[in-house]
């Protein structure tokens, strides 16, 4: 489905003869985090693009990978090469993964057509190529040339209009979605579009900057919303409330207290708050929870306090579906992990009871992942900037460019 409840066509809605034999083009987004000795410490994106590679496989297809990996200048750097990842995709799958350490040359092209059947073929990164985030027609065509099927399984990337996944959607047919971008938008959209209820949000991270287009989009849906992260701070700084030395986006104050007065009681700010004088170890180890009107001048809010984790702990208890995006406290740093935790928790017992629900990606995922429950949620977004801006309510480039499906029968 789009964001706008037309679906978009799928693999399944390809026809064998569209398949057996013919070049799948598959844009994967195999943006992944490597160590410095370049080894992939988190294959979740890697493992979640299988099933479309291995459905392509068993319908006779032939696979081209392609994906970006960090953000290069639009031409090659080493540092960014996919070729650790292709190493880590041959590890997870027992087909032969084989790398090409260029995208859309004639050597890429001859490699495709060269695909033996127990073969997957990996292209090098996007990003080294100059139109790819321009969106170069002349570029979208050469990677046209790799496949006789374009297969768009690359979520995370599907907020960027770019030649490798709109551009080229534009020019090879059919375009389809993969079963990795039709489970994300079956369960994002399916929460905006048709929630059981109740339905509740759950909104974190640092800044209100970066969420008042997702706040503004589901206040009106949702039957609550609850706030964590540095961004409760500007809320109380707009209730008049001291907040010591914690972090405030000065310039949005004001909204804050727009915010706070249109939503009324639906929406929910921490009542406490776990304090330190700073971040570092020795501050850490002077952490301490206090009411949010309570909130030493010296001393910064790095997560919920307990009694927060706890009603929110019961107000998840008691919804039947559940979106969850960014985390209560610098989840990276002990003890402050804990209001972060205390969700991760209580949204792992919803899922068991029958609720839906849904992790954002980003850092709600990084942090579920972390915490050991990703598999107890419903859904857990491959996706941080996507998954946000599909919840903000726009149109995501990458998959408006797919074809839609054919009219049922
Ligand atoms: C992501 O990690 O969110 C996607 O892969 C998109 O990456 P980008 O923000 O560099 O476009």
């Amino acid at each position: 489905m789009s964001a706008a409840g037309t679906r978009k066509a799928g693999i399944r809605d390809l026809t064998d003869a569209q398949l057996r034999g013919r070049r799948a083009l598959v844009r994967v987004d195999f943006n992944v985090p490597l160590d410095a000795q370049r080894h992939v410490t988190d294959d979740t994106r890697i493992r979640a693009a299988i099933p479309t590679i291995q459905l392509l496989l068993s319908r006779g297809a032939r696979v081209i990978l392609m994906s970006h990996l960090g953000r290069p200048k639009g031409q090659p750097d080493p540092t960014y090469s996919l070729e650790p990842v292709a190493a880590r995709l041959g590890e997870l799958i027992p087909q032969k993964v084989v790398f090409v350490a260029s995208t859309d040359t004639p050597e890429a092209v001859a490699a495709s057509r060269a695909l033996g059947p127990s073969e997957v073929l990996l292209l090098e990164n996007t990003r080294f190529l100059a139109g790819e985030e321009t969106n170069d027609p002349q570029v979208a065509r050469k990677l046209a040339a790799l496949g006789d099927v374009f297969v768009n399984d690359a979520f995370g990337s599907a907020h960027r209009a770019h030649a490798s996944t709109e551009g080229v959607a534009r020019v090879v047919h059919p375009a389809v979605a993969g079963l990795l971008m039709e489970q994300e938008l079956a369960y994002l959209g399916g929460a905006l579009r048709n929630p059981v209820r109740p339905f509740i949000a759950i909104l974190g991270g640092a800044k209100i900057s970066g969420k008042i287009d997702v706040i503004r989009q589901l206040l009106p849906q949702v039957d609550g919303m609850l706030i964590g992260g540095a961004m409760a701070c500007t809320f109380y700084e707009a209730m008049g409330l001291g907040v010591g030395t914690s972090l405030v986006e000065p310039d949005r104050v004001e909204l804050a207290r727009t915010l706070v007065a249109e939503a009324g009681a639906r929406l929910t700010l921490p009542h406490d708050a776990l304090v330190a004088p700073s971040l570092d170890a020795a501050g850490a180890a002077r952490a301490h929870a206090v009411p949010r009107d309570k909130i030493p001048a010296d001393e910064a809010m790095y997560d919920i306090g307990p009694r927060t984790s706890e009603s929110y702990a019961r107000a998840i208890g008691i919804a039947k579906t559940i979106v969850w995006n960014g985390p209560m406290g610098v989840f990276e740093t002990p003890p402050f992990d804990a209001g972060t935790r205390a969700i991760a928790e209580a949204m792992a017992e919803a899922t068991a009871r029958g609720a839906t629900t849904i992790v954002g990606g980003g850092d709600s995922a990084a942090a579920v992942v972390q915490a050991g429950l990703a598999s107890r949620m419903s859904h857990v977004s491959t996706g941080g900037g996507a998954s946000l801006e599909f919840l903000e309510g726009k149109p995501l480039p990458g998959v408006a460019a797919l074809d839609d499906a054919p009219a049922a029968a």
